[in-house]
């Protein structure tokens, strides 16, 4: 693995990745990171980075469903493994707009894998979500048997995309590790999801809304340890396999919002305690209601665990967002592209 090309290292788990991969593990090689910069991708998310890793590491902006752009990475810098992340990952917006779902998480995977397989790689690694499984009931856990039965539009399109790679393995033989795992939170998360928006609304005293009852339940990862993850699967994992990756946290909606509040409450007091500000919204369509992952082939063969609680973890991410106001104001009001005009010359 000496030219890794990371799809979609500006977004959230691709950032943290890239920062792990380059700083704190024994990956010697260089990443290129293929981007589009999405509304959720973003290259502040690697600040110093280019810098620090002058050598080892490439930004390019384009997008995975484009042939020339991918074809033109293999040629200019020899690409022998993927890593890929690039995907539209917000539920709510694949309910509303399902069709960039259907092009770049499928089509795109799909254009990775025929350059993949045009060109030969080490390995392709795929990163998926616990959420082709389906929904669960009150008992049982998602294991890497569990038949796929994906309820929304961004589900199905990561399900394709997994029986995609599987696909090139057993037709082409292509070297592929596939790895689903539960809701990630920790720091450089868009403040669309769960835990940063309650976290950011709590800051400004905004309304906290909850679906439904907030009685959903997802198992709950730090991203960092679902980085650390990642490279076990991509150095150990058997090839042709797939490794289910959770914390072994199952939290329900409303206790991980109560869990804010009651940090909110310690870290930056308001005049009223935050929970206050807890409002219960009209459900989403289709709104699975559980999720719980079973790592133990992931524990057992390449013997990873989590590192961090939830508690720990989530007292992190809320540190992290007080100490980063700029980079979320930025985000929030569009300032984004100036910054990026600023430091980058425009892209
Ligand atoms: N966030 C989670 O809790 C979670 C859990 C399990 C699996 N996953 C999976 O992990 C991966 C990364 O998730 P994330 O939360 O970091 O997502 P994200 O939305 O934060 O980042 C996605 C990145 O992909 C880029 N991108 C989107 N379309 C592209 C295209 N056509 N070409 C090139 N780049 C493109 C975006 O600009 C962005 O930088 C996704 O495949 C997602 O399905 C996420």
């Amino acid at each position: 693995m000496k030219n890794m090309l990371v799809t979609g290292g500006c977004g959230f788990i691709g950032s943290n990745f890239i920062r792990i991969l380059l700083s704190e593990s024994d990956f010697t090689g260089r990443i290129i990171n293929l981007d589009k910069l999405t509304y959720a991708g973003n290259l502040e998310n690697l600040d110093g980075v280019s810098d620090q890793f002058k050598d080892r590491y490439v930004f390019v902006k384009g997008d995975i469903c484009d042939s020339e752009t991918v074809s033109e990475l293999f040629k200019s810098y020899g690409v022998d493994t993927i890593c890929h992340f690039a995907a539209e990952s917000h539920v709510d917006r694949s309910i509303v707009q399902p069709d960039a779902f259907i092009r770049t998480n499928i089509n795109g995977t799909f254009n990775l894998l025929e350059y993949a397989r045009l060109n030969g790689v080490e390995l392709f690694h795929h990163i998926s979500t616990d959420e082709v499984y389906g929904s669960l009931g009150e008992t049982g856990l998602f294991t890497e048997t569990t038949p796929y039965s994906p309820n929304s539009p961004y589900s199905a399109s990561k399900a394709a995309s997994d029986l995609l790679v599987r696909a090139y393995f057993k037709t082409y033989g292509i070297p592929v590790t596939i790895s689903n795992c539960s809701n990630n939170y920790g720091p450089y998360q868009f403040p669309e999801k769960l835990i940063p928006l309650m976290i950011l609304n709590g800051f400004e005293r905004k309304a906290l809304p909850v679906y439904g009852r907030g009685v959903n339940i997802r198992d709950w990862l730090y991203v960092r340890d679902h980085c650390i993850a990642i490279w076990k699967i991509m150095k150990h994992g058997k090839r042709g396999e797939t490794y289910n990756i959770g914390g072994d946290c199952e939290i329900r909606n409303i206790d991980v919002v109560e869990m804010i509040c009651n940090l909110l409450d310690e870290i930056c007091p308001g005049k009223t305690p935050a929970r206050e500000l807890i409002t219960f919204v009209k459900d989403r369509p289709g709104h699975d209601m559980r999720y719980a992952v079973d790592s133990q082939k992931l524990q057992r063969e390449l013997k990873w665990r989590p590192e961090e609680t939830f508690e720990s973890g989530l007292a992190k991410t809320v540190q992290w967002y007080l100490d980063h106001t700029e980079w979320v104001n930025r985000i929030k009001s569009g300032a984004y592209t100036q910054w990026i005009s600023d430091h980058y010359g425009g892209i």
